[in-house]
């Protein structure tokens, strides 16, 4: 009889089967089975047709092994100076722990241990697997692709969405179709990088946004990082994720074991906002806020579109005064503030006021914002150094480089090593300096550059080790700072994963504030994180990266999606556009709550395309016309998320705007959808919904 392993979530289930001889295999990954069902015969002893085939020929397992019968990817390649390559771990014991699996594995002539926890949540339906690996052997073990997770695809499953882009358009949407060759995506920026987001979401030919079969995976980690699908000879697929390593990164000594970054997979019958949703609760899960809970997402105002480098004590405490009359909650002092820093050829790593533009430190500034009733926030990038730099001139060492390679600059940076001890005291001290003199209570935490001839004291690839300091260095200001928020930002968008989820409160999307090219952007945000850790702002028009110009309304329309900020130079606000400002700024607070819940997002035909939050009793639902119209009437617009057997109050709302409430049927708006008002190109309009 064979031994199935299951785990049940609220709408998916999995299952493994237990295969003498072998890891178990991989049965079922998909929507809820009943409560004990019955399985089907054992896969293990399934007929293969005819052919070279081995004696038995090996399926999809948990931990798929190498040279040893499995002809596809293997979840190890590893080996001990040329020897010990083909590996094929077997499960040695599985326990239960609650709503997890554990599977223990061994190869003892390749002298390996493997143990593949599966949690499967119930209240998110997301999987958490992680993946530890433990060299037995006496010689150390070299590896070259560990997988977090092996994960199933059914061979319905026929397309693949994921992101690329690059800095200034992050989440530019890939859809390929899955064939019979190998689909993959690497990332080799050493950070997670604007063009390469660590996950996808799998569909089939009819999935759509809100129906239909979606599975979604996502690697927790922020360096360089390989996901693959590959067509497997029973029709399924099979997905693995996992670090990417330089050769030589990574050397497990003998008796050393290895925690690989988790994958976090979740699979829905809700089309891909159905994955999104699950995975927007596994991350609030993993949030970590300063007094435990999160409290409303504060309205930022940030310098660095008003005033990038120029800081004029005057003028900055002006825009204070200004913020803070806007309704504005925290304001953040962009780059500019520390030591020699006019522009950016210069002075990252010399953590202290800048002594001409804040003669008397930044205290006055700081106390003033605060007197004002906001947040005092400061910018720093801790992980670099200029060349022109009291740092670099007294610890040239101390930057990543390779012997006999150039010290290759990027916007005119380097990498500091942040695997050396020193290195990371000295930034954890310095920039602990700041904070214990100033009433800082956010941090926007920047990395301007991706990391290259990243060699470690010992000349080895220091990628993986990077990424593990900076967790480690965040998590010590954490500590020492417990009311501080972070937020990650790495050039815009260059470091928005799961794995640095717990260690920060905000991400920055992108440098791009364009409110047409933030729609996709953010679009692709919300499929794997969460609408209060988005941040997003009202910029100004023209849009500096992009030139072109829409109105306050559009903007603000699509800013208040996320984390609402500002950024631009508030001085040039007229009274009228003051008041516009303020309006939504307070539109923004009274709706957050329902803002940061739940989010639907669509497309619908001729330039239209919508965004909900709320839940199903109460939503904001925002229509965008992002091109010209080309038809003479609106279409109408089904809401899928609604409850179908409820009624509904609609008005349309917006700052100082109130509409009168119509009352629909949750089945006319759920199929013959919400009458639209015409709206022109670059507009939005925004209806309240309540149950009745
Ligand atoms: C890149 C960030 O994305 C911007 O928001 C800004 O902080 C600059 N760096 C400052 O140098």
């Amino acid at each position: 009889m064979p031994q199935f392993h299951v785990l049940h979530g609220r709408e998916t289930s999995l299952v493994l089967e237990d295969c003498a001889g072998a890891a178990p295999l991989w049965r079922y990954w998909g929507p809820r089975l009943a409560d004990g069902f019955a399985a089907g015969p054992t896969l293990a002893d399934e007929p293969c047709y005819p052919g070279f085939h081995m004696e038995p020929p090996s399926r999809l397992t948990l931990f798929p092994g190498l040279g040893l019968g499995w002809f596809h990817r293997a979840a190890l390649e590893a080996h001990r100076d040329g020897s010990d390559f083909a590996s094929a771990p077997t499960l040695q014991s599985v326990e239960q722990d609650g709503n997890a699996l554990i599977f223990r594995l061994a190869d003892p002539v390749s002298a390996v241990e493997v143990t593949v926890r599966l949690a499967l949540d119930p209240a998110s339906d997301v999987l958490s697997v992680t993946t530890t690996l433990a060299n037995r052997g006496s010689a150390p073990l070299t590896i070259q692709w560990l997988a977090s997770a092996v994960l199933p695809l059914p061979p319905v499953v026929e397309r693949v969405r994921s992101y690329g882009g690059r800095h200034a358009g992050e989440f530019e949407l890939l859809e390929d179709a899955l064939g019979k060759a190998s689909w993959s995506r690497n990332n080799r920026h050493g950070l997670t990088s604007h063009d390469t987001f660590p996950g996808a979401v799998a569909i089939t030919a009819g999935t759509t946004e809100a129906a239909g079969l979606a599975y979604g995976a996502q690697l927790a980690w922020s360096g360089n990082h390989g996901q693959e699908i590959e067509f497997l000879d029973d029709g399924r697929r099979q997905w693995q994720l996992g670090l990417g390593l330089a050769p030589g990164e990574l050397l497990l000594a003998p008796g050393e074991s290895l925690a690989a970054p988790e994958v976090l997979a979740t699979c829905s019958r809700a089309g891909w906002q159905g994955v999104a949703s699950n995975f927007h609760a596994a991350a609030r899960a993993r949030l970590r806020w300063p007094g435990g809970a999160m409290k409303p997402r504060p309205v930022h105002f940030n310098t660095w579109e008003g005033c990038y480098f120029d800081h004029d004590t005057p003028r900055l405490t002006a825009l204070a005064d200004k913020a803070a009359a806007l309704g504005i909650e925290r304001f953040v002092l962009d780059d500019g503030w520390f030591h020699r820093r006019n522009d950016d050829t210069s002075s990252l790593g010399d953590w202290w006021p800048d002594a001409a533009k804040y003669p008397d430190g930044l205290g006055p500034l700081a106390r003033h914002v605060v007197g004002l009733g906001m947040e005092f926030g400061l910018w720093v990038e801790p992980e670099m150094v200029n060349p022109d730099s009291d740092l670099y001139r007294a610890h040239p060492e101390w930057a990543l480089q390779l012997t006999g390679r150039p010290m290759q600059t990027s916007r005119h940076q380097l990498v500091l090593d942040l695997t050396r001890a020193e290195v990371a005291d000295y930034l954890f001290e310095t920039i602990s300096a700041v904070l214990h003199d100033l009433p800082v209570a956010y941090l926007k935490w920047d990395h301007n550059r991706d990391l290259v001839a990243a060699g470690d004291q010992a000349g080895s690839a220091a990628y993986r080790g990077q990424v593990l300091a900076l967790y480690r260095l965040l998590d010590r200001f954490h500590a020492a700072f417990p009311g501080i928020e972070i937020e990650s930002c790495a050039g815009g968008g260059g470091r928005i994963d799961m794995g640095v989820l717990p260690h920060v409160q905000r991400f920055w999307a992108s440098d791009n504030i364009d409110a047409l090219s933030r729609v996709e952007m953010q679009r692709g945000f919300l499929q794997f994180l969460p609408p209060e850790v988005m941040g997003s702002h009202i910029g100004t028009a023209p849009a500096h990266t992009t030139g072109r110009s829409q109105s306050m309304d559009f903007r603000a329309a699509v800013a208040c999606q996320g984390h609402l900020g500002v950024e631009f130079d508030l001085a040039r606000l007229g009274e009228s556009e003051s008041a516009q400002l303020a309006g939504w700024i307070g539109f923004y607070k009274q709706w957050r709550h329902l803002l940061h819940q739940q989010v639907w997002t669509g497309m619908l035909s001729d330039g239209l395309c919508w965004h909900a939050a709320g839940n199903a009793d109460e939503w904001l639902l925002t229509v965008y016309r992002t091109a010209p119209t080309r038809q003479r009437f609106m279409p109408a617009l089904p809401l899928p998320f609604v409850d179908r057997a409820a009624g509904y109050a609609l008005r349309q709302i917006g700052p100082g705007q109130e509409g009168a409430p119509v009352h629909f049927d949750g089945s006319w708006l759920a199929e013959a959808g919400l009458p639209v008002p015409p709206t022109r190109a670059e507009q939005a309009v925004i209806f309240h919904g309540a149950r009745r």
